[in-house]
């Protein structure tokens, strides 16, 4: 059965517009655990755009079920990783400009690069997960580098804006779900993920997370935070009869 994993970085995002010290998204990540959530995700960016190292600290020591931080590969974030434990990382590409992570990691490029990273990482027990487009050759490297997850991006496919094109993204992750499994990478998905878009997956076998932020956080602003949870975790239930 999929795990619903919720990242609660948007939380933070809506306290940062006013510099505030509300809503906190250790109070979301309690929720979210409430609503069926199996894991709580949140992005220390560098710029600390949202989620900031007091968060970090708190949902790591408050949540019940499993932390997986996301973070840029570089050497600040190895030592707050290895400092935090948490029980996964995930590496994601970051650029100063952009609203939310653009694309996937270049595996290829980096191969030595993200082996270094991981390698202490590793040897504290803690799991690893690279965030990677739809693309067999990435997904080689991220089996190269020693990779024990990859989250394979969604979001070309959830923002496709006609029904050839979402297809033809769709049959992008499908094959790519099987050459992870193939190469004895485990697979979580994220980016885009909604309430709808999320139904192509119900008889994909092989899928371990959804990785899932904004659509939750979106009904959460409305209907609060443990019942959006509670929806999506009925949606994947419905996907095992
Ligand atoms: N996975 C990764 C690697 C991400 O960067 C994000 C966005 O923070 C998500 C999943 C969640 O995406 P969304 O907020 O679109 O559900």
């Amino acid at each position: 059965m999929p795990k619903l994993v919720v990242n609660v970085d948007h939380i933070a995002t809506i306290r940062q517009a006013r510099l505030a010290e509300e809503p906190d998204p250790v109070h979301a990540a309690f929720l979210a655990e409430v609503g069926g959530a199996e894991g709580i995700i949140i992005h220390l960016r560098e710029d600390r755009r949202h989620i900031n190292d007091r968060d970090v600290d708190l949902i790591k020591k408050t949540i019940k079920t499993n932390l997986n931080l996301e973070m840029a590969a570089t050497e600040e974030m190895q030592s707050i990783a290895l400092n935090t434990q948490p029980h996964m990382i995930c590496l994601v590409p970051e650029k100063r400009q952009e609203l939310t992570t653009e694309g996937g990691l270049n595996c290829i490029d980096q191969e030595q690069r993200y082996r270094d990273f991981l390698r202490p990482i590793h040897e504290l027990g803690i799991h690893s997960s690279l965030f990677i487009d739809a693309d067999a050759r990435q997904i080689q490297a991220a089996a190269d580098i020693g990779a024990e997850y990859i989250e394979i991006h969604t979001g070309h496919y959830a923002d496709a804006r006609d029904e050839k094109k979402a297809a033809a993204e769709l049959d992008k992750i499908l094959a790519s779900i099987s050459t992870a499994r193939d190469l004895d990478l485990k697979v979580n998905l994220g980016h885009g993920l909604n309430y709808t878009n999320i139904k192509a997956f119900a008889r994909v076998p092989g899928i371990r997370e959804y990785s899932i932020g904004h659509a939750v956080v979106a009904r959460a602003s409305l209907m609060g935070m443990e019942r959006a949870v509670r929806d999506m975790a009925a949606v994947i239930q419905n996907f095992v009869d």
